[in-house]
């Protein structure tokens, strides 16, 4: 057995964005943006127009950025081709219908538009205006000729606009940005796969009231869940009750018990070429469940029996996906995980000590070892995303064998 460790590796580090903020009221955005953007480790070069500057001062942006703002044409002759020529990805945030309205018809009348000609990477744009300018047909005509070139859009939301209305024109939370550069950035290298992914608890109910349930998030799943869809795969998720929100482009399942999962685990998976199933099923169910709430008392006994194991039902069949599962134990226990890859005839399993500081439930980072049949990597303590993408590439590295 090989065993390897591997280093933290994102998607965003030493990446560079030149960032075109326009005049909208969500240019104070901006600032948030750039700041998340840095601590990801990408460097933010920005460019003001003239408008956003009514908005937003340039100081606020260089300090942010710790870079010159950029926003006259001419007091930089080659800024137009050299900003554009040594950045990744050019993002406008927010875009305002004037910008895309340009951009659209190949108008170079400032330094953003002009970058945005000179520029053959990928372009992201982040619409945010009042509801009738957005739903305006000759700015749909605009949007829609961006995407057929290729622009990728993020946003706008649907609610309450800054003049007081409501409607769809808000600029997207900038997470969601995020998560598009970090998508446009990444390589597409699960296109072919359609991959299943179960997260969160189930709840087995003892009455209509109570149920018994454990402290899993979904967050592990969740990560698992938005990295394959950054990868190109086409994404089903099937999720136990969670306070997270519903990532979006992905299709969505809710479920509550076990045998709920189990059905639609059953249901998606025909055409699935993967499932990973990082749901904390319950291993139990109460062997009865009162139709009436049950009535307090000084003493009261459960019985238990065991749910239905979905991973080893579905690894028994012939016509089966590749299938990941995961061990969360209290411990040292990677001996429990290899047993588990074997017996429940998975092709990998994510070994978890969820009583390791930082790893497990309820937090944004983990430390995991994967295991499959050749080989054991450990990962240090890193970002459940960075996990996630940690997982799929050695997925691809096996599937491409
Ligand atoms: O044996 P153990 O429950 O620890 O195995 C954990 C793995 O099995 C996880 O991937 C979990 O999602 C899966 N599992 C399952 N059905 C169950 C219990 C766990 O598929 N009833």
């Amino acid at each position: 057995m090989i065993s390897s460790v591997i280093e933290e590796r994102k998607v965003l580090r030493d990446k560079s964005v030149l960032l075109g903020v326009t005049g909208g009221v969500a240019a104070y955005k901006a600032v948030d943006l750039i700041r998340r953007l840095r601590d990801e480790g990408t460097s933010v070069i920005v460019i003001m127009t003239e408008a956003a500057k009514k908005f937003i001062t340039p100081l606020s942006l260089e300090i942010a950025s710790q870079n010159r703002v950029y926003s006259d044409l001419f007091s930089d002759p080659m800024a137009h081709i050299t900003l554009s020529a040594n950045a990744d990805i050019m993002v406008v945030a927010p875009a305002t219908a004037n910008t895309i309205g340009k951009f659209a018809r190949g108008i170079a009348d400032n330094l953003l538009t002009t970058c945005l000609l000179s520029f053959i990477g990928k372009v992201v744009i982040a619409p945010s205006m009042n509801w009738r300018m957005y739903e305006n047909p000759v700015f749909q005509e605009n949007l829609k000729y961006l995407l057929s070139r290729g622009v990728i859009q993020v946003g706008p939301e649907k609610g309450g606009l800054a003049c007081g209305e409501e409607g769809m024109g808000r600029m997207s939370d900038i997470s969601e940005i995020i998560e598009t550069i970090r998508s446009a950035l990444s390589q597409k290298d699960l296109a072919k796969e359609k991959i299943l992914v179960t997260a969160g608890p189930t709840r087995e109910y003892l009455d209509p009231i109570r149920f018994i349930s454990n402290r899993s998030s979904g967050r592990m799943g969740y990560a698992i869940a938005r990295a394959a869809l950054r990868r190109g795969a086409e994404v089903i998720l099937i999720s136990g009750p969670s306070v997270l929100s519903q990532p979006k482009g992905i299709k969505f399942v809710l479920v509550d018990t076990t045998v709920d999962m189990l059905n639609a685990v059953n249901r998606e998976l025909p055409s699935s070429t993967v499932l990973i199933m990082s749901a904390a099923v319950s291993d139990f169910v109460p062997a009865e469940k009162a139709e009436e709430k049950i009535e307090k008392s000084e003493e009261l006994l459960l019985g238990l029996h065991r749910t239905p194991d979905i991973i080893s039902e579905i690894g028994k069949r012939i016509n089966r996906p590749f299938i990941i599962g995961f061990a969360a134990e209290t411990g040292r226990k990677i001996e429990r995980a290899r047993r588990k890859l074997k017996e429940k005839d998975m092709d990998m399993i994510i070994f978890n000590d969820i009583t390791e500081t930082g790893s497990g439930f309820d937090v944004d980072t983990n430390s995991v070892v994967i295991i499959d049949r050749k080989k054991e990597i450990r990962l240090p303590l890193m970002s459940k995303d960075s996990v996630a993408d940690a997982i799929l590439d050695r997925l691809v590295e096996l599937r491409a064998k």
